[in-house]
């Protein structure tokens, strides 16, 4: 079985109704990083960031995944698929991809403060001051947080590296080292990238410029058709 890997960004998600974080009214625009998504923010003012997350796992409750969501999970009919994704929502599990890498934690979790390893499920409820681990440590998102280790790397790498075919769907290719991740793509493979826009032509990848629920589904009809 050919192997495909579908790495994702925010981009993907727009058009279920998620902002994404770069594009002119992306949270990053709107809101500041350095208060809501790092270490020190964390330290400063838990309540602001358990607040800023809570909202957007409330969010991500309200929709659903969309066009491009599911035609990558439609690839695994006929290719062996690994889902190497950016995105800390659940929509490409909810479409239903079986295989997703998070590089960036999942909004649906919550983990321990004194044990990176204990991760709780949440679903979409909210994470309060005073919610303890089991160990008697505060929750906090599974998020990872600019400064903190991603997650998954190497494996994501390996998937890359083996892989026939890589679609690179809806990224700004701005945050390393999960955007360095697509270098790992062989020579031989077929590189497709689609994006509404991006600072610069990418090297080796076809860019599609366009929607990622109009222009995923068109791609993956043709791989499935032998094309
Ligand atoms: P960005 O917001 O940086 O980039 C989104 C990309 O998607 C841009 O290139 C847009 O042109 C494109 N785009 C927007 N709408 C689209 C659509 N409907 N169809 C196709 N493409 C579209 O998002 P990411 O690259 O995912 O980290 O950002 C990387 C990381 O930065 C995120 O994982 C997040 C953030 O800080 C964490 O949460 C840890």
């Amino acid at each position: 079985m050919e192997k495909i890997v579908l790495f994702s960004g925010a981009g993907i998600s727009a058009e279920s109704g998620l902002k994404t974080f770069r594009d002119p009214d992306g949270l990053w625009k709107r809101y500041s990083l350095e208060d809501l998504a790092t270490p020190g923010a964390w330290s400063r003012n838990p309540s602001l960031v358990l607040e800023f997350y809570n909202a957007r796992r409330r969010q991500l409750g309200e929709v659903e995944p969309n066009a491009a969501h599911r035609a990558v999970a439609e690839l695994e009919e006929q290719f062996a698929v690994t889902v190497v994704t950016q995105n800390v929502d659940d929509l490409h599990e909810r479409a239903g991809s079986t295989n997703v890498v998070h590089l960036h934690g999942q909004l649906n979790q919550a983990r321990s403060t004194m044990d990176s390893d204990l991760i709780l499920d949440l679903g979409f409820r909210d994470i309060v001051l005073g919610d303890l681990c089991p160990k008697g440590s505060q929750l906090r998102p599974n998020i990872v947080w600019f400064g903190e280790n991603v997650n998954n790397l190497e494996v994501a790498a390996a998937a890359i590296e083996a892989a026939d075919k890589v679609l690179v769907v809806g990224t700004s290719l701005s945050v390393y080292p999960a955007a360095g991740l697509i270098h790992h793509a062989s020579a031989q493979a077929e590189k497709v990238m689609v994006s509404m826009d991006l600072d610069s032509e990418p090297q080796r990848f076809t860019w599609l410029q366009g929607k990622a629920a109009e222009l995923v589904p068109a791609v993956v009809e043709t791989w499935l058709s032998g094309g």
